[in-house]
């Protein structure tokens, strides 16, 4: 498996992935996948200015993941989100995505990624603390469900620079 940037080729197979993947409900977008819109917004990640960028992970030409960083609120701070295939999973390739999505955030001077992950995701969740995240916050029944349901989330970042610490 290897991790290389997206293309505008790739816009097509990532919404499959994502739509495929959000049928399971480890992610907050919700199924049914509008695959036009996604698209659209993948194109922007891809195309657009500043340190917003997109990845995928492949096997043999085969795409089986992607993960995408965007500044969406704060300056210098980047959001992540990403999502592989289930029969892909557990052979490395969400840590090499999280690494190529760390240094490409360093080389944009970026000092901060942040992310949500629902509660018990917990592979997820472990793969992010090993990569460096930390918990900063619990968003408590934050998020109604189109099945009426209300669900919490972690909020999660990795400090890419340490180097004013906050006064005591
Ligand atoms: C989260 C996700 C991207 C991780 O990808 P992956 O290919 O499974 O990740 P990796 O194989 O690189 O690493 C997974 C790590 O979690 C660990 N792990 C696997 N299953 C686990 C479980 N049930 N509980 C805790 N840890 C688990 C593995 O041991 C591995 O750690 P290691 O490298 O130290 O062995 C992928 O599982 C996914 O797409 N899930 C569905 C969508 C999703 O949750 N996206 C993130 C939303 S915040």
């Amino acid at each position: 498996m290897e991790v290389r940037r997206a293309t505008v080729d790739d816009i097509d197979v990532m919404a499959h992935v994502l739509a495929t993947v959000a049928e399971e409900g480890t992610l907050g977008t919700e199924p049914p996948v509008d695959l036009e819109v996604r698209g659209q917004r993948f194109r922007e990640l891809i195309e657009g200015q500043g340190p917003s960028a997109m990845w995928v992970l492949e096997d043999g030409g085969r795409v089986l993941g992607n993960a995408s960083v965007s500044e969406t609120r704060t300056s210098g701070v980047l959001t992540l989100g990403m999502a592989i295939l289930a029969e892909a999973r557990g052979r490395g390739g969400g840590r090499r995505l999280l690494e190529a999505i760390l240094e490409h955030a360093r080389s944009q001077g970026a000092h901060k990624v942040e992310l949500e992950a629902w509660t018990d995701n917990a592979r997820a969740i472990a793969l992010y603390v090993s990569t460096g995240f930390e918990v900063e916050g619990l968003r408590r029944n934050h998020y109604r469900r189109r099945d009426g349901s209300l669900r919490s989330t972690l909020l999660m970042a990795v400090l890419l620079d340490t180097s004013e610490p906050e006064p005591a």
